[in-house]
C-alpha cells in the first residue's frame, strides 16, 4: 500500500491522487468499483478532507473517477486512444471490439461559402452535403461529427441513406472513394449546450475539437468538424528524437 511522505516537496493531494491512480492501474480498485469514502482515506493516509477532495476531484475532472450523486465515487473506465491514423470511426471502434453506432442529428445541402469552396478548391456557391451525427460506442455517445463533401465527389449523396451505415463504406462503394491522405487539428475546447445534452456531459465540460481534412489524389473530399468527449478520449504519440 502507497504512503503519503510527509517530508515530500510533492504536496499530499498528489502523492494520494497518485496512490490511487497506482490502485486503479493494479486492478485494486478495478473498473466501476468504489473507491474508498473520503473519511476513509483521511484516516487510512492521515490526511485532511480537503486534501483528500482535493486528490479525488483531480482524478474526477481528470476523468478516471466519476460520482454519482448520493453513492460515491467510482473507478472509470479507461479512456480510449485517439487514433493519429485515417481509419473511420467504425473501423476504429470495430478494432477495439466495440460496437459502432450513429445516429442521424441532421442532413442538409448548402451552397459553399468562401472558406468551403477554398477548403474543396471548388466554386462558392458548389452545393456541399453537410451530415451531422452522433457516434456511439456500444451504444455510449462519444462524438458528434459533422462531415461536410461537396457535391462534385458525390453527387447522389444526399438521397443516399446513412442510418448506422459507415460513411467511408458508402463513399467507397458508391462514389469509388478511397482516401489516400488526411491531416487533422485537436484543439482543447468547452461543450456548447447542444453538444453536452448529446454526449451525455454536464454544460461546460471539456471536450475534444476536431477538424480532419481527407484527401483522395491531391483534392480534399471530407471535412470533418468534430466535439470528441475528453473524458472518454485521451491522446497519446510516440515522441521523435530532434537530428
Ligand atoms: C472518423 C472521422 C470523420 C469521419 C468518420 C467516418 O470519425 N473523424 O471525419 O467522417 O470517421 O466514420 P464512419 O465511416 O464510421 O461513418
Amino acid at each position: 500500500m502507497g504512503k503519503i511522505d510527509p517530508t515530500s516537496p510533492v504536496p499530499k493531494y498528489f502523492q494520494l491522487r497518485e496512490i490511487l491512480l497506482d490502485l486503479i492501474e493494479d486492478a485494486e480498485l478495478p473498473v466501476d468499483a468504489p473507491i474508498p469514502s473520503e473519511r476513509e482515506l483521511c484516516q487510512r493516509y492521515r490526511l485532511s478532507r480537503m486534501t483528500v477532495r482535493q486528490a479525488v476531484d483531480h482524478l474526477v475532472t481528470e476523468g478516471r473517477l466519476y460520482r454519482v450523486p448520493g453513492k460515491g465515487t467510482f473507478v472509470a473506465r479507461p479512456k480510449i486512444e485517439m487514433p493519429l491514423r485515417l481509419v473511420s470511426f467504425t473501423e476504429d471502434m470495430r478494432a477495439r471490439g466495440l460496437e459502432p453506432g450513429a445516429r442521424d442529428l441532421d442532413r442538409r445541402t448548402t451552397p459553399a461559402n468562401a472558406h468551403l469552396a477554398r477548403v474543396f478548391d471548388v466554386p462558392p456557391g458548389t452545393g456541399v452535403h453537410v451530415i451531422e451525427r452522433l457516434r456511439t460506442a456500444d451504444g455510449e455517445p462519444m462524438a458528434v461529427e459533422r462531415s461536410h463533401i461537396p457535391l462534385t465527389v458525390a453527387p447522389g449523396l444526399p438521397d443516399t441513406p446513412l442510418s448506422d451505415a459507415s460513411l467511408y463504406d458508402v463513399l467507397e462503394t458508391r462514389f469509388g472513394i478511397v482516401f489516400d491522405a488526411g491531416e487533422q487539428t485537436i484543439e482543447a475546447g468547452i461543450a456548447d449546450t447542444a453538444d453536452a445534452r448529446l454526449l451525455d456531459l454536464a454544460r461546460g465540460s471539456a471536450v475534444l475539437l476536431l477538424q480532419r481534412r481527407s484527401f483522395m489524389n491531391g483534392t480534399c473530399v471530407e471535412l470533418a468538424v468534430s466535439t470528441y468527449r475528453a473524458d472518454r478520449y485521451q491522446l497519446h504519440s510516440a515522441l521523435e528524437i530532434p537530428r
